[in-house]
């Protein structure tokens, strides 16, 4: 079994640690490191080795998966950067921090690969884009693999990392505001808050679905339930000419735009 550092247990950290128990991994295999470590507790309770101390987790380990911020990161690599080795393999989870930065400016001896999931990683439902330094087909699909227990993957190139954080990552936030507003809408034509917020996530959950596993375009599904003259098209419509679409777009682009900034 690989030993596996993850370095910065905060919100992306733990899901992932998450989302690999989940897959049945051994948590004695796992590290997890933070500062106020009595966060990890919950980890710990599931048999996690959980600590301080980057550097015992670093040497003991075969994949180093980075989770902090790109600042902490800097100081982590003056404090570790050392330790790392060329066999082993770091995976950085740091966002807007290129594989070319890792290799010419921190040094890094390792095998460098990036990935980019999201907070769903916990429940094996992310979908993590990673790409990677030249290197072999092995070990690409080692690190492939691992990402692939917590939900698809698809491998991409480092200058796609900025776009895949925005619509990857930030997407899911902006899905989360999509249920909210559903949800208020659905209180005010009288559910409560629960039965609202049940309804409009599991119909967001359904939506994705039909995307997903019939392959159809959205459109060829929202056309299925536009009945002419009908409830649907009246209030999607609506909500079109208040700049639903528009709304979306534009907030994906100033996300890019601030993300390459
Ligand atoms: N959240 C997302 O959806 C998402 C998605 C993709 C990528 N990312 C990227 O992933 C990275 C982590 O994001 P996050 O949301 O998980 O941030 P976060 O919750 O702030 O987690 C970072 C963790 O690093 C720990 N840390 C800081 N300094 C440390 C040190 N010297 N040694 C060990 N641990 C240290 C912090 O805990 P202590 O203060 O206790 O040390 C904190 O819990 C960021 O670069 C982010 O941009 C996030």
């Amino acid at each position: 079994m690989e030993k596996i550092a993850v370095i910065g247990g905060g919100n992306l950290g733990v899901a992932v640690t998450e989302g690999m128990l989940k897959t049945g991994m051994a948590p004695q295999s796992i590290h997890v490191t933070r500062r106020r470590v009595h966060y990890l507790k919950p980890l710990e309770e599931k048999g996690v080795n959980v600590g301080s101390d980057n550097a015992a987790a670093v040497k003991d380990a075969d994949l180093i998966i980075l989770a902090v911020k790109p600042k902490q990161a800097e100081t982590i690599l003056e404090e570790v950067g050392h330790l790392f080795t060329s066999n082993q393999i770091l995976v950085s989870l740091v966002t807007g921090v290129s594989l070319e930065h890792m290799e010419n400016v921190w040094k890094i001896p390792s095998i460098c690969f990036r990935a980019m999931p999201n907070t769903a990683v916990e429940l094996q439902e992310s979908i993590t884009c990673i790409s990677h330094q030249s290197t072999t087909a092995e070990n690409v699909e080692m690190v492939e693999n691992l990402f692939k227990a917590l939900g698809p993957v698809l491998i991409i190139q480092d200058d796609m990392m900025a776009a895949a954080t925005v619509l990857g990552a930030c997407g899911i936030a902006f899905a989360l505001r999509f249920i909210r507003a559903a949800q208020q809408g659905g209180i005010e034509i009288g559910f409560n808050a629960e039965n609202a917020l049940k309804i409009a996530a599991q119909t967001v959950k359904g939506a994705a679905e039909l995307v997903l596993q019939n392959g159809n375009h959205p459109e060829q599904e929202i056309d299925k339930v536009t009945t002419p003259q009908g409830v649907t098209i009246s209030g999607l419509n609506t909500m079109e000419h208040q700049g639903f679409s528009s709304a979306l777009i534009q907030g994906v682009l100033t996300s890019y735009n601030k993300i390459k900034s």
